[in-house]
């Protein structure tokens, strides 16, 4: 099929009042729509015209793979080029995303694909994951051909240079070395007496949605005043993991320390708290806060939480708060953190996800990737990779939801309003069990 291009198709994120519209198109195009609506505010785009959606395609996430599925048009607008923009939108948006692959199944446009840069591969070589989503599992005959799209083939096209501070998340040391600098400022500021700010560099005083009043003043009564100044969570993990005497606490990107000696409190002199950081500045000053607090059963390791330093099955709880998200490969980190866990060991974590799609200049930014926010997962996709890790008993709850106020206060110049973001970010804390006893 060759497209005559129109002069410039436009994609936007499909929002939930397009979806009666999009399933009106699949209808059309003989397009299943069971399963759409799961992930429809996340991953699927449309094209419209004067108002009416004329165009739109799905990539759903499983874990570190795509489906690209739904991509339809409108009569009228066939050989126009839609299809071309809405599938190229969705293969970078999988690229800027991190994703693998991807793949999907075709009954009619093998050929469209093809030309697309998918690949025709054996339905049994698809991956689990992709495997039970509706598509595979219930909608598609058997028949259909399915394909495969590697990213990786493609990573260095999915970044535009449009953007100045654009990240790319294949360049895992460069990420980083930008969070080692950015944090190291940060401890640095917290060491000298003055707070930071999760979200950008903002000035003492300026109220920070994410980061404030995370912690009750009775539970960090007696904590050195630098190890507050520097807290740059998201969450209170330790409030909400029911820690217990004697336990082993491994901390991931411990920071200033602050949730590492209030484990140690908790887990008492049989248990132990370990924290776990890559940059210098932050581990000085989490031993200095260590210190302070005259904290025995407390260790600081220098290392990166996509390598642990620490045994298999050595750790009854791993904690982190607002660290994740900044983590190029979260992949790796989730499988990690399941090696160290011992059976039955509990991932107890606060961190970022969004709620939908977020547009690509916020995905993008650089500040906002430091900020803790443009690298968060997908809900959904956060907890499918945990259960790709190994780990079952798998929850994930909202502990603050940002508005449009709240997006803004973020303080970026992304060219996007805090009202495109109103509720597309949350904190959330998330539980997870490592099978066994
Ligand atoms: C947003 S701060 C959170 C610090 C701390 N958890 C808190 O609540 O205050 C992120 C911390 O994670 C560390 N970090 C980020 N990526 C890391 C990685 N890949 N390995 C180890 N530490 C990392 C940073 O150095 C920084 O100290």
């Amino acid at each position: 099929m060759s497209e005559v291009a129109v002069a410039a198709v436009s994609v936007r994120p499909a929002a939930s009042a397009d979806l009666e519209a999009v399933q009106a198109l699949l209808r059309t195009a003989d397009l299943p729509i069971d399963g759409v609506a799961d992930q429809f505010d996340y991953g699927y785009v449309v094209s419209e015209v004067g108002g009416t959606v004329m165009g739109v395609a799905g990539l759903e996430v499983y874990g570190s793979y795509g489906l690209l599925r739904s991509v339809a048009v409108a009569p009228e607008w066939r050989g126009r080029g839609v299809a071309a923009a809405l599938v190229a939108d969705r293969v970078e948006w999988g690229a800027v995303r991190g994703l693998r692959a991807i793949y999907l199944l075709t009954t009619t446009a093998k050929q469209y694909f093809g030309e697309h840069g998918f690949a025709v591969i054996d339905r049994d070589d698809v991956p689990a994951a992709i495997r039970r989503s509706a598509e595979f599992a219930k909608v598609c005959p058997s028949t259909a051909t399915a394909m495969e799209l590697r990213i990786a083939a493609r990573a260095s096209s999915c970044c535009g240079a449009q953007f100045t501070n654009a990240i790319d998340t294949n360049d895992a040391e460069g990420l980083k070395a930008a969070v080692r600098e950015k944090y190291g400022s940060a401890a640095s500021r917290a060491a000298g007496g003055a707070k930071s700010s999760c979200c950008g560099d903002s000035p003492d005083e300026v109220w920070d949605p994410i980061t404030a009043d995370l912690y009750e003043d009775a539970e960090t009564q007696g904590l050195p005043a630098e190890a507050l100044l520097a807290s740059l969570g998201c969450g209170n993990p330790t409030a909400l993991a029911e820690l217990h005497e004697g336990e082993v606490v491994l901390d991931l990107g411990s920071g200033g320390g602050i949730d590492v000696l209030l484990s140690a409190r908790r887990v008492g002199p049989t248990g132990r708290a370990y924290g776990l950081d890559m940059t210098d500045e932050m581990l000085e000053l989490a031993r200095a806060n260590q210190a302070r607090a005259g904290a025995a059963n407390v260790e600081f390791l220098k290392g990166d939480i996509e390598a642990i330093p620490l045994p298999d099955a050595s750790v009854d709880v791993i904690i982190s708060n607002c660290v994740i998200n900044l983590a190029a490969d979260k992949a790796k980190v989730l499988r990690e953190a399941f090696r160290v866990l011992r059976p039955g060991g509990r991932f107890a974590v606060s961190d970022i996800v969004v709620t939908r799609e977020v547009p690509a200049p916020v995905r993008r930014s650089m500040e906002l990737w430091m900020g803790c926010v443009a690298g968060a997962l997908h809900r959904d996709e956060y907890m499918a990779l945990l259960a790709e890790a190994g780990f079952e008993d798998i929850d994930l709850e909202p502990t603050r939801v940002y508005n449009a106020a709240d997006a803004d206060a973020f303080g970026v110049d992304t060219g996007i309003s805090g009202a495109e973001l109103d509720g597309a970010f949350m904190s959330a804390f998330v539980r997870a069990r490592r099978p066994g006893s």
